[in-house]
């Protein structure tokens, strides 16, 4: 049976949720499988390529071991057919409530995106308490999570945009940051290559990060 997940207990997997795009369906096993022997086992895969969906549905089949979202979640269609492509949980750029919604409805968890206190605010009247800061260097980076700490210390956040393997320590050591999300792991250049041992490479890098929130 299925491991029962919140929005939680998938950022707490990994110090990095890997932003996947892929414009091809075949490199999606081989990633996956790429990911998961570095020890990165969310993943979460953008909805912004027509291939996103068969790409998820392809990793829910062939790499049990994955924990497969997708990203890219606007409207409660997209939650809809994410879902239906096997999708154990979502992300979404921003939050609207119908999005919030769909999600409950679907027993989908998900990460709402929000850039400003008044979406944390509406996030959370909707009862999310875990978000994602994105874009999270445009928007204010570290000094923006920090300021966040008085007015919503319960939120915890996975901050995405910007972020590297050489900056992401930074983030991980705030008492609300429990993960952060980033498309370094998995370069399109690389993709096209194949090079999956590179991919498994930068996950295990990535896997090692040190992080102060649970
Ligand atoms: C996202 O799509 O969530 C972000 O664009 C990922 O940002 P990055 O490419 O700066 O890591």
């Amino acid at each position: 049976m299925a491991e029962q997940l919140t929005a939680l207990s998938i950022m707490q997997n990994a110090p990095v949720i890997p932003v996947i795009v892929l414009h091809d369906v075949d490199h999606a096993v081989s990633m996956a499988k790429a990911l998961v022997g570095g020890g990165i086992r969310v993943l979460e895969v953008t909805l912004r390529t027509p291939q996103g969906l068969p790409s998820i549905e392809a990793i829910a089949k062939a790499v049990p071991e994955a924990i497969v979202g997708a990203g890219t979640v606007r409207s409660s269609a997209d939650a809809k057919a994410a879902a239906a492509a096997g999708a154990r949980f979502a992300v979404s750029p921003g939050y609207t409530h119908a999005v919030g919604q769909a999600c409950r409805d679907l027993h989908l968890p998900l990460l709402p995106g929000v850039a400003t206190s008044s979406e944390i605010m509406q996030a959370q009247e909707d009862g999310f308490n875990e978000l994602k800061f994105f874009p999270a260097m445009q928007a204010g980076g570290i000094n923006m999570l920090k300021a966040w700490q008085g007015p919503f210390g319960e939120v915890r956040f996975c901050p995405t945009g910007g972020i590297t393997q050489a900056n992401a320590a930074e983030f991980l050591a705030l008492k609300n940051v429990v993960c952060v999300g980033g498309s370094w792991l998995v370069p399109t250049d690389t993709l096209e290559r194949g090079d999956w041992e590179r991919i498994t490479l930068l996950a295990r890098e990535a896997a090692a990060l040190p992080r102060k929130a649970s």
